[in-house]
């Protein structure tokens, strides 16, 4: 689980951020968090991983403070898929994906790449082995990313707003590959589509002007959202 405790951030001069505030991801599950563009989500997602040190709270990862768990400890346990997915362009995908396990495990280069091709098999996404960034469409770039990411294992993965260049139809196909992925590991997923976050995850939380103005169920969230409790959230 990860504990997110009265945590404050402020960019210099800025207003906050985040406001105060607090987060339990709902343990074993995928993770939502909502809301419009500019309410924190992106910033509440590097404080996570450990990017952004808060003025104020504390960050727990199953019990232990992000503070003082160390770099190394950190990325063992937690993956992060940015906006933009810095997949490497003069890479292909293998190439890719055999960096983080060569650089950051030891890992010799022939077992990194076998782990690579079964990571892209066991995701359905083995065509692209050789594929280079520029040769992959916007949805094939995402999954890409995330079995990247999925090398090291972590026991959770953020993902910030991982529809963002994806149309309707990629959308909901996403959506479905994601659910089917849920029980590899623990996806925090942020995004301002309501509607996409109900398809992977059940619990979550909405940021408004970086205070938590809701928290809980997502489709007793939308409804709120539909009953004018909260704004519709625009893209961003
Ligand atoms: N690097 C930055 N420097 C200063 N202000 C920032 C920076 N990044 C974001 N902000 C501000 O912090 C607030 C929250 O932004 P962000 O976390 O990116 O929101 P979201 O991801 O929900 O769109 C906004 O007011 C935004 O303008
Ligand atoms: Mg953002």
């Amino acid at each position: 689980m990860i504990e997110v405790d009265d945590v404050c951030f402020a960019y210099p001069g800025g207003a906050l951020a985040l406001d105060h505030v607090s987060v339990r991801t709902a343990a074993d599950q995928a993770f939502a968090v909502l809301g419009e563009s500019g309410s924190g989500k992106t910033t509440l997602l590097r404080c996570i991983g450990g990017f952004l040190r808060p003025q104020s709270g504390t960050i727990r990862i199953d019990g232990d403070d992000i503070a003082t768990l160390g770099e190394p400890a950190l990325r063992a346990r937690l993956g992060i898929v940015f906006q933009r997915l810095h997949l490497f362009p003069h890479l292909d995908v293998v190439q890719n994906m055999v960096l983080a396990p060569r650089l950051v495990q030891g890992a010799d280069a022939d077992s990194a790449r076998r782990q690579a091709l079964d990571m892209l098999e066991r995701l359905g996404i083995a065509e692209l082995a050789t594929s280079y960034p520029s040769q992959i469409s916007g949805g094939q770039a995402q999954r890409v990313a995330i079995a990247r990411g999925l090398m090291l294992a972590p026991r959770y993965m953020l993902l910030d707003e991982p529809t963002a260049a994806l149309d309707a139809n990629t959308t909901d196909a996403f959506a479905a590959w994601l659910r089917e992925l849920r029980d590899q590991t623990c996806f925090i997923i942020v995004t301002h589509d309501t509607l996409f976050a109900a398809q992977v995850a059940d619990q979550g939380v909405y940021l408004s002007g970086g205070l938590i103005a809701d928290s809980g169920d997502i489709q007793t969230m939308i409804e709120h959202v539909r009953r004018g409790g909260l704004e519709e959230a625009p893209a961003g």
